[in-house]
């Protein structure tokens, strides 16, 4: 099939970025991405290129070229649905926090929401892309829905799950180590996988474009974000024993690293991992896999998240038990809040569970960091302090310069590797300290040396 117009829905962190490189790189297809979120939409048209929804280093530059040529935004879902040859599905699919399969599954209302959509409003045949990652077999129930709903056109299902990692999204869509496109095995199954090659094919060798069945696809994506996960939870694992004994997991990392049939990449130690992927990810594995009574595949992946969870606690812990076991009425600045450098995301960042633990120990807590809003930030803590049923959310606040932020405070926490915190003047930051004075550095960015030199007292991650 020719595709001549595109409709994306879900303007995301997924969404938004891959949808502006597909339109940059196909000025000859048109590229619509709808969402049901109005504000969301209008931000993405704002000629004020900061105003953008998302931060993303070189988002600006390509949606500055393609905005207005061939690239939308737009809030008439029915009219692009109807006008496409093909339609990606880019809604969120967050773990179910209700019923069947709570903490664990994926909540596929939205995915449910839009193929009844598409198949209520569609008037001719349409190739459907699964763009979200979804748990492996769901690319059948949207068939089921799209034929059993539809008025009788034909719906191809493609499986193209999205590999971009955030802060690095735009060289990931450029430079794609594969795209992945699982399809139907018969005749019209891969005449539209067809249709989705071209369309990559524009700037990717055909050699990275791989093309597998349906449920191949699938489980990939959900295998390679486990894999990812693992490697880190891996090294975390080790970080403790590190402090115990004075070796350094950093040059343990190295060590193994080097050895390149483990690669070196995914060993940086941490407060743990974030990000809207890898845990929904994992616990969505470990939900299939009992669900087919595989209990050993799943206690397996669950420990993953389980030594996540213990990172993160473990560094908590280690700030209380530093400073003379008591926090209460302590100033303790975080410097970062998003879960990685380079993005204002902040979903499951390691910072909001830290802060949740030193708000129980009724620490008073600082917040800076150069891309996250205020009120984001404020929306993280009352969500998992439960609505602020107690008056803790007072205990915080947010700053806009970081000296301030770190002014008559007795700790700083590195909780994102910003690189601006590695250009600080440490030592103006010192002398307006409570002392003793103590960083810990939960990214290991920092110079330990010139630190204590200083007079800080440094706590890295797997560090003596
Ligand atoms: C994506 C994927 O879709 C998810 O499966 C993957 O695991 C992570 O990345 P992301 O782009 O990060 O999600 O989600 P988000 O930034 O929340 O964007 C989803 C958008 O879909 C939102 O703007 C939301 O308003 C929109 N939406 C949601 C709709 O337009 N319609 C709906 O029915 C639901
Ligand atoms: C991830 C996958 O990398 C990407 O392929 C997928 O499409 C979505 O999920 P993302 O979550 O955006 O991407 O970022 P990623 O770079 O993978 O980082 C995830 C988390 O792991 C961050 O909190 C990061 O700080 C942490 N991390 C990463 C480490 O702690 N150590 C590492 O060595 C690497």
């Amino acid at each position: 099939m020719k595709i001549n117009n595109i409709c994306c829905i879900g303007a995301g962190y997924v969404g938004g970025p891959t949808m502006s490189v597909i339109a940059q790189k196909n000025p000859h297809i048109n590229v619509t991405v709808v969402d049901i979120n109005e504000n969301r939409i209008s931000l993405w048209n704002s000629d004020d290129l900061s105003k953008l929804p998302i931060y993303e280093p070189g988002l600006d530059k390509v949606i500055s070229e393609a905005r207005g040529r061939n690239l939308f935004f737009s809030t008439d879902i029915d009219k692009h649905i109807n006008n496409s040859e093909m339609i990606f599905i880019s809604v969120n699919t967050p773990t179910k926090t209700y019923g069947d399969g709570k903490g664990m599954a994926a909540d596929l209302r939205y995915v449910e929401l839009c193929s009844r959509k598409i198949a209520q409003v569609a008037k001719n045949d349409k190739i459907v892309v699964e763009k979200s990652t979804l748990p492996v077999k769901t690319a059948a129930a949207i068939k089921n829905i799209l034929t059993e709903t539809g008025s009788g056109v034909k719906f191809n299902i493609l499986s193209n799950p999205e590999f971009l990692a955030e802060g690095t999204a735009m060289r990931d869509l450029e430079i794609p180590d594969r795209v992945l496109i699982g399809g139907e095995q018969d005749d019209d199954g891969k005449k539209a996988i067809q249709s989705l090659v071209d369309i990559y094919s524009s700037w990717v060798p055909k050699e990275n474009i791989l093309t597998t069945n349906l449920w191949s696809s699938e489980l990939s994506k959900l295998t390679a974000n486990a894999f990812l996960a693992q490697r880190i939870s891996s090294i975390n694992s080790l970080s403790e024993l590190c402090e115990m004994t004075g070796a350094d997991i950093d040059e343990v990392s190295k060590a193994i690293g080097m050895d390149t049939r483990i690669g070196s990449k995914f060993l940086k130690s941490s407060v743990g991992f974030g990000g809207s992927c890898f845990q929904k990810d994992i616990l969505n594995l470990v939900y299939i896999a009992k669900s087919l009574g595989l209990n050993e595949v799943a206690d397996y992946w669950h420990q993953v998240i389980i030594m996540n969870n213990h990172q993160k606690q473990r560094f908590s812990k280690n700030i209380l038990k530093s400073l003379y076991n008591t926090v209460a009425g302590k100033k303790i600045t975080f410097l970062g809040w998003s879960f990685k450098k380079d993005t204002n995301d902040t979903r499951e960042s390691a910072a909001i569970y830290v802060a949740d633990m030193l708000l129980d120990e009724k620490a008073l807590i600082s917040v800076y960091d150069p891309k996250v809003s205020e009120k984001q930030i404020i929306s993280d803590i009352k969500n998992i302090r439960n609505n602020n049923k107690d008056d803790s959310i007072n205990d915080l606040s947010i700053q806009k310069n970081p000296y301030e932020a770190c002014k008559d405070s007795h700790a700083i926490a590195i909780l994102t590797e910003w690189d601006e915190f590695i250009n600080y003047d440490w030592s103006k930051i010192f002398k307006n300290m409570n002392k003793p004075a103590f960083i810990f550095d939960g990214r290991n960015i920092l110079d330990k040396k010139k630190l204590e030199s200083i007079g800080f007292i440094y706590k890295g991650i797997g560090k003596h």
